[in-house]
């Protein structure tokens, strides 16, 4: 019997099985099913196939690693089909925690822990191997922003993996398969690990490094802005794009020194929302809209002019996207460490949705005190497939 565990917070991509249930066809026992007693969240599988990849609606869990890699010299589209035949494969598998062939470590795999794997194609992909008739018309990199001090190590790439477990061991695990067997085909070129805790915080919110309660105004994907996450017909440069998605990765630093420096006061007036409980400085709670208008006995707003939520929020219902960040620390040898947010956002149209709020944000939001863009990459993240199918058959044969 299959057993359901749990329903995704956000419906549909976000439903997650039991391994063993899955793995063995129908092994798992009535009452508690094989290891949820002891092992928590080890057994969890949230389903790899259908119309758009997991890893987008599925509620984000603890731990995270990005990988971009990019084509090896001389590889073409034939190459580029194995290698996502090969992945397809491999990614159903390890998703449902069952080790593919080659696989070293399969007490490992056993246990994904609803681990997913999302892909995507970068702008490079499509320059290398000649695909412009397939590229997505807003597949580039992001305008330069004034904010910016990118660093190229962190650009983009003409691959991404991006992984998500609730364990951080087949999360490792998983990523090294993969990575090996794009081996002659693709390298990597960064790999970025993240992690998040939602902590008290319900739905897609969690407690990002300055503490802040962070990802709690988010559009409806489950429902009535559907369109504003997938590429539809309509949009689609090409057929094969139906069911995808567009991912935009910045790596933003964050200066923990100086934040702590600054008063809480001044702190909750930067975002504009309570640091708390994360409800709006207008009054309710998490969930209450901020009231903009809302104005002191002075005349002034009570939502700065510069807040990051005044800034971030939309100027028009199409302005909005998903939210699924990461927070980093990145060790240095010397004993220094890094912080910031992989800040990841999804939405159907980079250009339309998501530039005109990085483009108010670069230019006037109080939050830039502490933070500084350091990496940036867009992607065109290829819808799912069917079992049977492969990731981006449509747009390769
Ligand atoms: C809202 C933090 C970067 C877009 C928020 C909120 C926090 C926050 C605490 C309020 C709660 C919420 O609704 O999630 C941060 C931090 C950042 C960062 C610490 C960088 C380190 C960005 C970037 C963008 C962005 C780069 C997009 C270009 C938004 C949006 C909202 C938001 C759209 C909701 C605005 C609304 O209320 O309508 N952010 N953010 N944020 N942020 Fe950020």
């Amino acid at each position: 019997r299959r057993a359901l565990l749990k329903g995704g917070l956000l419906g549909g991509a976000g439903a997650f099985t039991l391994a063993g249930a899955v793995a063995s066809s129908g092994a798992a026992s009535e009452g508690s099913a094989p290891g949820t007693s002891s092992t928590g969240t080890a057994d969890l599988v949230v389903p790899f196939h259908g119309e758009h990849q997991a890893g987008i609606t599925t509620p984000p869990p603890p731990h995270a690693v990005f990988v971009g890699m990019d084509l090896d010299d001389g590889v073409g589209t034939t190459e580029l089909g194995r290698l996502m035949r090969v992945w397809t494969d491999d990614i159903s598998r390890l998703t449902a925690g069952v080790a593919p062939v080659t696989d070293q470590e399969p007490e490992v795999a056993a246990r994904p822990a609803g681990l997913t794997v999302t892909v995507g194609w970068g702008p490079g992909l499509f320059d290398r191997l000649g695909l412009d008739d397939r590229r997505p018309s807003w597949l580039a990199p992001l305008p330069p922003m004034p904010v910016d001090d990118l660093d190229e190590a962190y650009g983009g790439t003409d691959l991404l993996l991006q992984l998500c477990s609730h364990s951080p061991v087949p999360l490792a695990h998983a990523r090294r398969l993969l990575v090996g067997a794009a081996r002659g085909i693709a390298t990597p070129r960064w790999v970025q690990p993240g992690f998040r805790d939602p902590g008290e915080q319900a739905g897609l919110a969690f407690r990002n490094e300055f503490g802040q309660v962070d990802g709690t105004v988010q559009p409806d994907v489950a429902d009535r802005d559907a369109d504003l996450l997938w590429i539809g017909p309509a949009s689609a440069s090409h057929p094969g794009w139906v069911g995808g998605s567009s991912l935009v990765l910045r790596r933003i630093r964050m200066d923990m020194e100086d934040w702590e420096r600054a008063d809480r006061v001044a702190r909750e007036h930067a975002v504009g929302r309570d640091l708390a409980t994360g409800a709006p400085l207008t009054g309710g709670e998490e969930s209450t809209p901020v009231d903009l208008h809302a104005v002191l006995p002075s005349g002034l707003p009570v939502v700065d002019r510069h807040a990051h939520v005044r800034r971030a929020s939309p100027h028009a219902p199409h302005e909005r996207f998903l939210r699924r960040p990461y927070s980093y620390e990145q060790v240095g040898t010397d004993g220094t460490v890094e912080t910031g947010l992989l800040f990841a956002a999804f939405q159907a149209d980079p250009v339309r949705q998501f530039l005109p709020v990085q483009r108010r944000l670069a230019e006037g939001d109080l939050l830039n005190i502490w933070t500084v863009p350091v990496g940036s990459a867009v992607y065109a993240v290829l819808p799912g497939c069917a079992e049977g199918d492969w990731l981006g058959r449509a747009l390769l044969v």
